[in-house]
């Protein structure tokens, strides 16, 4: 394995796109490989079997491309298979998680929306996360399926139909004190909830926290690509959505200016 070798990004569609835009920003040498699943997407209503199937398939395309790393840009694809991934691939994997560690750090009595697929929110992983602090959080689960078909429709700039969704989730998640954007499709909507609620309720994502993480990583394994000239490949099992992929690249690229 080199420094050289590029790093491989995946998701169920086209919310990872997101996690590779911070990944870019950090760490704007690497060399970056994007796979979206557009054509099996979403995972939040497949079974724990079908999401593991393409997840596998996926990262034996990436160990075909040579990565050096593999990213899963999907919290619904971590709480499926991370453990089994690590133990298949010789690459380091890293996942994601919903971030409510640090949406309780903010103070004692904190009342917090996970906002999250469902798959996610049902499973084992998640209720681990959520046994470490809902002796002394009020936490709320909140699946929100249709913010990831907006994204994948390319439909955000439909503001009615943004409109809606986002105040239906906001009444559903009742009076907070932040809300954890638990899947990557939804960090595409954050400066558009942000519009729509007071400063006093934080958004929280982990996607920056991830580009560290991988950053770290690469550092601790001396794989960290210095000289490169840093590039991105897309790749999606729906060729057609390559062109809106790059858009929702740029979007993000334009939103941290
Ligand atoms: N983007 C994904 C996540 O972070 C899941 C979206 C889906 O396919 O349902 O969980």
């Amino acid at each position: 394995m080199r420094a050289e070798s590029p790093i491989g990004v995946f998701d169920s569609g086209l919310g990872g796109i997101s996690v590779l835009s911070a990944i870019h920003q950090l760490l704007p040498q690497e060399d970056l490989i994007y796979i979206g699943d557009s054509k099996y997407n979403p995972y939040g209503t497949k079974s724990k079997e079908e999401i593991t199937n393409r997840c596998i398939a996926i990262c034996d395309q990436f160990i075909k491309l040579g990565v050096k790393m593999i990213v899963i840009a999907c919290n619904t694809a971590t709480s499926a298979c991370v453990p089994l991934l690590r133990k298949k691939y010789d690459v380091e994997i890293i996942g994601m998680e919903p971030a409510l560690k640090v949406a309780c750090d903010r103070g004692p009595n904190q009342h917090v929306a996970v906002w999250a697929t469902d798959f996610t929110l049902r499973e084992k992983k998640f209720a681990a996360l959520m046994h470490r602090f809902d002796q002394n959080y009020d936490i709320y689960k909140v699946p929100c399926p249709q913010l990831v078909r907006i994204v994948e429709e390319d439909d955000l700039e439909n503001k009615e139909r943004v409109d809606k969704a986002l105040q239906e989730y906001i009444e559903r998640s009742g009076p907070v004190d932040s809300i954890v954007l638990g899947c990557t499709h939804f960090v595409f909507f954050k400066q558009l909830l942000a519009n729509k609620l007071p400063d006093s309720i934080k958004l929280i994502d982990g996607n920056e926290g991830t580009a560290r993480h991988v950053k770290d990583l690469l550092q601790k394994r001396t794989l960290l690509n210095t000289t490169g000239a840093g590039s991105i490949s897309w790749i999606n099992t729906l060729p057609e959505k390559v062109e809106l992929s790059k858009r929702l690249f740029n979007y993000m690229e334009d939103s941290v200016k």
